[in-house]
């Protein structure tokens, strides 16, 4: 029986498969995403380098000799490969409990294909069981608690020890829970564009193409 650990390990290999030799890789963020980067090592000499989504992912890549672009300074990239906090059966997915959200979803926007890289613990029916992440402007943030309570959620402004964790991006995030969102796409849209809101974590507009799935009977490869 495989760790949850050894299956994220699988994965991050598996996604090698997926970088295209001579060109800039996405990368996301996450535990699952480390284990990607460590991979990548093997074969930094192929690729031109990365786009990171946060400070801690470059930080990796930069540690292991992989170059860092500036998303500006580069076009299309052909894949972008993160972890996911939940993914139904579709492609959609809940993100950023590593607060990382709004880069992701900038560098998946960039991107031709995203590519999923999770345990099967990840894998859900609905989403919604996962707190929903969504990073706002902290002036917003009484009047977004409201909001998402009309919707039967419960949201919680994100702590790092007595204060308000602050994002890349220093703004901060509410965690929303007692959500079903089964209709993502509309969700991401009507959320979106609540004033106050910089990124909902639903990822349906940025959904995945592809979702690596570490299983106790080896890498289960889902095309959406
Ligand atoms: C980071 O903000 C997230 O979107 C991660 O992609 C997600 O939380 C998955 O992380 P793990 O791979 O650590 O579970």
């Amino acid at each position: 029986m495989l760790t949850q650990d050894e299956l994220k390990t699988l994965v991050g290999q598996a996604a090698l498969q997926y970088v295209v030799p001579g060109e800039i890789v996405g990368v996301g963020t996450g535990s699952t995403v480390n284990k990607f980067i460590d991979a990548l090592a093997s074969m930094k000499d192929q690729i031109k380098g990365a786009v990171s989504s946060s400070v801690a992912s470059t930080e990796r890549l930069l540690a292991l000799g992989i170059p860092v672009f500036d998303a500006n300074e580069v076009g299309e990239l052909s894949v972008y490969i993160d972890g996911a906090d939940e993914i139904d059966g579709r492609g959609y997915m809940i993100k950023g409990g590593g607060a990382a959200l709004t880069r992701e979803k900038i560098v998946a926007a960039q991107s031709r294909r995203f590519v999923c890289i999770a345990d099967e613990s990840k894998l859900v029916q609905t989403l919604g069981k996962f707190p929903l992440p969504v990073e706002v402007i902290p002036m917003a943030t009484q009047r977004l608690v409201r909001q998402f309570a009309a919707l039967g959620g419960t949201a919680k402004v994100r702590m790092q020890g007595s204060e308000p964790l602050l994002t890349d991006n220093d703004q901060h995030i509410l965690d929303v829970t007692g959500l079903q969102i089964s209709e993502p796409l509309a969700f991401e849209s009507e959320v979106n564009q609540w004033p106050g809101v910089v990124t909902v974590g639903v990822f349906a507009h940025q959904r995945a193409q592809v979702c690596l799935l570490g299983t106790a009977s080896g890498v289960k490869t889902l095309n959406f």
